[in-house]
């Protein structure tokens, strides 16, 4: 044999030797990124539901609440304390309370018309804020990323609810670290209710017939969490099985012919295809700002981060369904569809019905009104191209307003995904109108009031919306994808709601509130 020869044999085996490693890799993790708790879940812990938040009512008719973001620890599993975030609220965890343990928070609720005001206390080491997700309230009450609050300080946000009955949520929003704080636990409910919702015949004893569910993914290592990210994957963090409420493998015994859940996906990047586990048909009776004008009878909805759900199902009496994640192909399946998470699938939550249930009348032809614009009001567009690094070609910038609005139009904003990797789309203090979804009428889950929209790699939607201020030159709102993970890497942009005519100011350099 030639030197030559013998020179390109051993190339040749070294090159095949590593083509076979990378290869086995990558089959490695592939095969390995596809994980299921579908058929295997005991249902061995009761389901926590958080309490609902104790309120005081002020002279002038604030309703005052009170909050306190600290650290605490919660047994997720028997004898395995989680060092967690969580809010803390007034008056303490109630007696007897099934959370058993410091994570998430408690539930907030209000009626349109009223005033409201929460005092945020930061007890953590580090500065993070609360943003009310969904609420339609002045700029400087937002609690985005320019309403920062210093360790061992209190911020006090202030406003009138002026929105319809609907479930909304809060959560921490420091630029660059919201996907942590989350993950920790800061997350709870708002939820709203009005003169109309308070009339309809609807499931609605909390707790009861009308359930919180707040799904998570989560991932242990001993007795900690795991929020580390997988290599290859550009979503962010993704965990290995679900949670409701904190709960770990939760069931729920319920009474009622009739059972409404208020589904919240409070999961920092996974998306969720919700159904039942013998494929039984559910109403949609709400979509992230509030009630449909109609049900939508349906066997499947597919929530992004950030976004709700309200859903109706009926029970028979001794009868057990799982509350089911299936795997879904709206990533265009294949590697990028594994690697997000499309082929996962996880039992999230089952239903026990009671041997005997009490009668629930049937759902109210009429639910809601619609308030979100239908475009035909629009007086001007933007576009959005959505990209990992940034939103139209750009990072976010705190000291940048990206859109100047103004207070009292409509305007219609299009959003694409210019990607291969699953992107959502979310907008501060304005619920919006899905017109179109690639040119198409939208599905019915996407048909009520969102503030949050799933946007899958290469998808376009055309979204409706009006900002009706109070205007505020110097202050903006945020609209970003809510994967955490994006958001955090700068997915994120500004805007701001100004007078006609008038022009956007400047933004401050972030500071924290330091006040008491
Ligand atoms: Cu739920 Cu800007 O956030
Ligand atoms: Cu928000
Ligand atoms: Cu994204």
């Amino acid at each position: 044999m030639s030197r030559l020869k013998r020179v390109l044999i051993i190339l040749t085996t070294v090159v095949v030797v590593i083509g076979l490693a990378l290869g086995g890799g990558v089959l490695y993790v592939y095969s390995n990124a596809k994980v299921s708790t579908a058929g295997t879940t005991e249902f061995s812990n009761e389901l926590a539901v958080p309490p609902l938040a104790k309120s005081t009512v002020k002279r002038d008719g604030t309703r005052l609440f009170e909050l306190t973001m600290q650290a605490g620890q919660k047994e997720f599993r028997a004898g395995k304390p989680t060092p967690t975030w969580y809010f803390r609220g007034s008056g303490g965890r109630p007696p007897g309370d099934a959370a058993g343990g410091d994570y998430l928070g408690p539930t907030l609720r209000a009626k349109r018309g009223e005033k409201v005001e929460v005092k945020i206390k930061n007890a953590l080491g580090e500065e993070s804020t609360v943003h009310w997700h969904g609420m339609h309230l002045p700029a400087k009450m937002d609690g985005g990323p320019h309403q920062m609050v210093a360790p061992g300080a209190a911020w006090t946000p202030r406003w009138t609810v002026n929105q319809p009955a609907s479930t909304l949520w809060y959560h921490p929003h420091p630029h660059g670290k919201t996907e942590k704080h989350v993950q920790r636990g800061l997350a709870g409910m708002f939820l709203l209710d009005d003169e109309k919702s308070a009339r309809l015949a609807l499931p609605k004893k909390y707790g009861v017939d009308d359930l919180p569910v707040i799904v998570q993914d989560v991932r242990f290592s001993g007795a900690k969490f795991d929020h580390g990210h997988k290599i290859l994957r550009d979503t962010g963090f993704l965990g290995d099985r679900t949670m409701v409420n904190g709960t770990l493998d939760p069931y729920k015994v319920v009474g009622d012919e009739l059972v409404r859940l208020r589904l919240l996906n409070a999961s920092t990047a996974r998306v969720y295809d919700f159904g039942f586990s013998d494929d039984r048909e559910f109403a949609l009776i709400g979509t992230d700002g509030g009630l449909l004008e109609k049900q939508a009878r349906m066997d499947r909805i597919q929530l992004s981060p950030g976004e709700r759900a309200e859903i109706v199902v009926r029970m028979k009496p001794g009868e057990k369904t799982v509350l089911r994640s299936f795997p879904h192909d709206s990533y265009g399946g294949g590697w990028q569809g594994r690697l997000a998470g499309g082929d996962d699938s996880f039992d999230v939550l089952e239903l026990r019905a009671a041997n005997a249930l009490r009668p629930s009348p049937d759902i109210p032809g009429e639910l809601g009104k619609l308030e979100v614009p239908d475009g035909s009001d629009s007086v001007r567009g933007r576009f959005f191209g959505l990209v990992t690094t940034g939103i139209n070609g750009k990072g976010m910038k705190m000291d940048r307003i990206d859109e100047t609005v103004t207070r009292g139009t409509a305007e219609t904003w299009t959003v694409r995904n210019d990607h291969g990797t699953p992107h959502n789309f979310h907008v501060h203090d304005v619920q919006f109108r899905v017109l179109e979804v690639d040119g198409k009428q939208p599905p019915p889950e996407l048909r009520g009031a969102k503030d949050t929209v799933f946007v899958p790699p290469h998808k376009t939607v055309k979204l409706a919306m009006r900002f009706d201020g109070p205007a505020d030159p110097d202050t903006p709102y945020m609209y970003h994808c809510h994967l955490l993970y994006h958001e955090d890497l700068g997915m994120m942009g500004q805007f701001v709601v100004v007078e006609k005519g008038q022009r956007a100011g400047t933004v401050r350099a972030p500071h924290s509130h330091t006040g008491h």
